[in-house]
């Protein structure tokens, strides 16, 4: 249903129907315009036929006679083609005696049972020595005319229109696959698979195919701009990455040999973050590069956040919050042991870091890891945004950390191709991560 909705929106669709609307409101004007024209050609003949005929039976110009030269041709012809009426002063004669319709040159609907005429008539009626003269012809012709008109309309017309109609159902097929090809390569680059390419377009290539054409080469620029902005983002980190170590041990002798210097144990602390959010930085670049993915073993999400929770119970307690654990049915899934525990690890330490006390509570359902808090949650609109790297919320600007663990964990659930939620706990926030369940075939 939906999807014959669907054809008739498109644009091909909509150009035929237009089209089959014009050509066949076209054709009947034209079909109208001609039958009018014919039919007034028929009848002018026949008013020519009909004067004639008064012509000949008056041409006594006498009454009585044109009384006799009527009855003489009514016993000559036939009443259901020539009707013959004299209506002089000594009665009416002639093979039609009922009711006359007024005026000189008419049609109508004529019956006389008594002279067996019922039918439809072309009359021409004139006054003539004594009284009117009318002579009326069946009017079959006219009948037949107007038949040949419909049947030409119903063998043209219709096959023509339904024919187009076809053509134009098959072509607007197409083009919605087409369409929905396009959208669905387009739907693929907005969520991020930069590598997404349209199919290959079968049938003649038309303006859809140029489209087509276009996105690609747009996401292929987009790809390669993407992947030299990551090179040049990597080879940054990495080259910078050996001088600060170095700076970090040279810091650290310093400390050693002039350990009542304070400024130093600041600058060393300054260091640890900077070395910190490289390493962070360049894990997340290696993650979304995707080649841990050969690692992927089957990982039971229930021992998983088992072991996570033990591991931050006594951090949590430190801080005054109170971390649960609930399991409903955990389900195994492929994927990196080590990178899921840093995820679950990073959802506890913004747990713990950005809510001042309070329950945090650690579900996992099924195929699904859940951190929720009763701190003061993200705000809606900020939601998306934590997610990019470097970003923090304005009131976490004193708390430590460097905005990338949020990122790190959107890449881990990416590589597994999971999906993550943050959403409102009332109050607090709620992080949901699902992945796909793991079935051994
Ligand atoms: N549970 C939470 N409750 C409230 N705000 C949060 C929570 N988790 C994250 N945020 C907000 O989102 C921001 C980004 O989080 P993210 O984990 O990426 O960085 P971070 O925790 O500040 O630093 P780190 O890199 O050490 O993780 C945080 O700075 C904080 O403002
Ligand atoms: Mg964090």
């Amino acid at each position: 249903m939906t999807h014959w909705r669907e054809i008739l929106r498109t644009t091909p669709m909509r150009l035929t129907l237009r089209l089959v609307v014009l050509f066949v409101a076209a054709s009947l004007g034209a079909f109208a315009v001609t039958w009018w024209l014919a039919n007034e050609a028929l009848l002018d003949a026949t008013e020519t036929v009909l004067e004639q005929q008064i012509d000949e039976l008056s041409a006594a110009d006498e009454p009585q006679a044109i009384g006799q030269a009527v009855k003489a041709a009514v016993k000559r012809s036939d009443s259901d083609h020539l009707l013959l009426r004299y209506d002089g002063p000594d009665g009416t004669v002639g093979n039609y005696l009922g009711r006359l319709p007024p005026g000189k040159f008419r049609q109508s609907d004529l019956e006389d049972e008594q002279h067996d005429v019922d039918g439809h008539y072309i009359l021409l009626g004139k006054n003539v020595a004594g009284g009117t003269l009318t002579v009326g012809q069946d009017a079959e012709a006219l009948t037949e005319l107007r038949d040949v008109f419909i049947q030409v309309l119903t063998f043209t017309l219709l096959p023509t229109a339904l024919l187009v109609l076809t053509g134009g159902v098959f072509i607007a097929l197409r083009s919605a696959r087409r369409a929905a090809a396009i959208e669905d390569t387009l739907a693929r680059l907005t969520a991020g698979d930069l590598a997404a390419r349209l199919p290959v377009l079968t049938g003649p290539p038309d303006d859809l195919t140029r489209v087509g054409s276009a996105i690609d080469r747009l996401a292929a620029a987009q790809e390669a701009s993407v992947a030299a902005l990551r090179q040049v983002s990597a080879d940054i980190a990495h080259d910078l990455k050996t001088p600060i170590q170095r700076l970090a041990v040279l810091l650290s002798e310093a400390r050693d040999k002039a350990p009542h210097l304070e400024v130093l144990d600041r600058a060393s602390a300054e260091i640890d973050g900077i070395v910190a959010t490289f390493q962070s930085l360049l894990r997340i670049a290696q993650i979304e590069g995707g080649s841990p993915r050969s690692r992927f073993a089957p990982v039971d999400l229930g021992s998983l956040a088992e072991t996570m929770v033990e591991l931050y119970e006594a951090a949590a307690e430190e801080t005054g919050h109170n971390l649960h654990l609930t399991l409903t049915d955990p389900a195994t899934i492929k994927g990196d042991r080590m990178l899921l525990g840093q995820l679950l690890a990073n959802l506890i330490e913004n747990a713990l870091r950005h809510t001042s006390s309070g329950a945090i509570t650690v579900f996992v359902e099924n195929a699904s890891l859940i951190v929720a808090d009763k701190g003061p949650g993200i705000p809606k609109e900020e939601r998306q945004a934590v997610l990019r790297r470097l970003y923090r919320l304005d009131r976490s600007r004193s708390t430590p950390g460097n905005g990338l663990g949020l990122s790190l964990v959107d890449a881990i659930v990416k590589l597994h191709d999971g999906s993550l939620v943050l959403s409102d706990n009332d109050p607090g926030l709620r992080v949901t991560v699902r992945f796909a369940e793991f079935t051994e075939m």
